[in-house]
């Protein structure tokens, strides 16, 4: 598995298993089985997506060790605030069973997250989280966060695909020593990705599938990926990337696909920014 050096000189894996969306706790702990037998490192859950448990138990039935993966969560905004964050963080690895996170990240940019980055700080300088990150920042605010913290987030964590490739983002994330991590790299399988004819086009040349062509495209731009499966073959495919190289042409055709808008979600919308807000975290 390709991995990328962290500012903090931790190994983070290139390519790794999303559960968003994956409540089942049954699904879920097959999927992470089945990813772990791919061989994924790397599992990216969050306090919100109700599926700690899951991960925790597909690791412990694995037989893989603890210090083989790569486990990151994520706080939600109604834990924001720097003692209920940490009072979430010990929640979090309860419902993991497990004494540390490789990976925390703050959810999105909202309520008191300097009051919460202020708790990763502490909780990382004690030893008990790897490292420690934000997604859902934005340029101007991964600025501000990196211009005031006393540690920069190590990673953030953004939708990005073909159609929303983020290069602002990207730049401003490489200035401050931020690796990109991008979420819904299918685009949640929507705006007729995986039928698109460019992408089509360059798969077939390499006799990969569109799947791969994306994913092997972000990897290439230095963004980490999480691809979301519950099926077994995908989850296989999703990880069978390293075996060939996109040209500049086939960066350049696909670099032409940006939209430079979102159809998931508008973090810049007053009304996301309220519904979010009353979304509730975990006790
Ligand atoms: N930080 C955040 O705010 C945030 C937000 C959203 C997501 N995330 C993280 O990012 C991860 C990935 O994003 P996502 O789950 O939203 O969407 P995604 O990975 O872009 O897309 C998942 C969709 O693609 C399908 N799929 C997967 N592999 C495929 C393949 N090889 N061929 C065809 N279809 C395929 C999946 O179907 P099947 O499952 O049926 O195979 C599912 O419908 C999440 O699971 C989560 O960990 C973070």
């Amino acid at each position: 598995m390709q991995t990328v050096k962290l500012s903090n000189g931790m190994e983070m894996p290139m390519v790794g298993i999303g559960v968003y969306q994956v409540p089942d706790a049954a699904q879920c702990e097959q999927s992470v089985l089945d990813a772990f037998e791919a061989g994924y490192r790397l599992v990216d859950t969050a306090e919100g997506y109700m599926n700690e448990e899951a991960v925790g138990s597909a690791l412990k039935k694995s037989g893989l060790n603890r210090d083989e993966v790569f486990i990151t969560s994520k706080i939600w905004i109604t834990n924001f605030g720097y003692e209920k964050t940490k009072r979430a963080y010990d929640a979090a690895l309860k419902r993991l069973d497990m004494e540390y996170m490789d990976l925390v990240l703050l959810h999105q940019s909202l309520s008191d997250y300097y009051g919460a980055w202020r708790a990763l700080e502490e909780l990382y300088k004690a030893g008990r989280i790897r490292a420690i990150g934000v997604s859902n920042f934005y340029p101007e605010r991964l600025t501000d966060l990196c211009m005031n913290a006393e540690i920069k987030p190590m990673v953030n964590q953004i939708e990005c695909h073909p159609f929303l490739q983020r290069e602002t983002d990207l730049e401003c994330a490489k200035h401050f020593g931020v690796q990109l991590e991008a979420w819904a790299p299918f685009a949640e399988a929507g705006r007729g990705i995986f039928t698109n004819e460019i992408l089509n086009c360059i798969s077939k040349k390499y006799g990969k599938t569109v799947a791969q062509v994306i994913l092997r495209w972000n990897v290439q731009r230095g963004v980490v990926v999480i691809p979301k499966s519950v099926h077994k073959e995908r989850i296989e495919e999703n990880i069978n990337i390293f075996d060939f190289t996109l040209t500049d042409e086939d960066m350049t055709a696909i670099a032409a696909l940006d939209t430079g808008h979102t159809e998931i979600i508008d973090h810049y919308d007053w009304k996301i920014a309220e519904f979010l807000n009353t979304v509730k975290g975990r006790e």
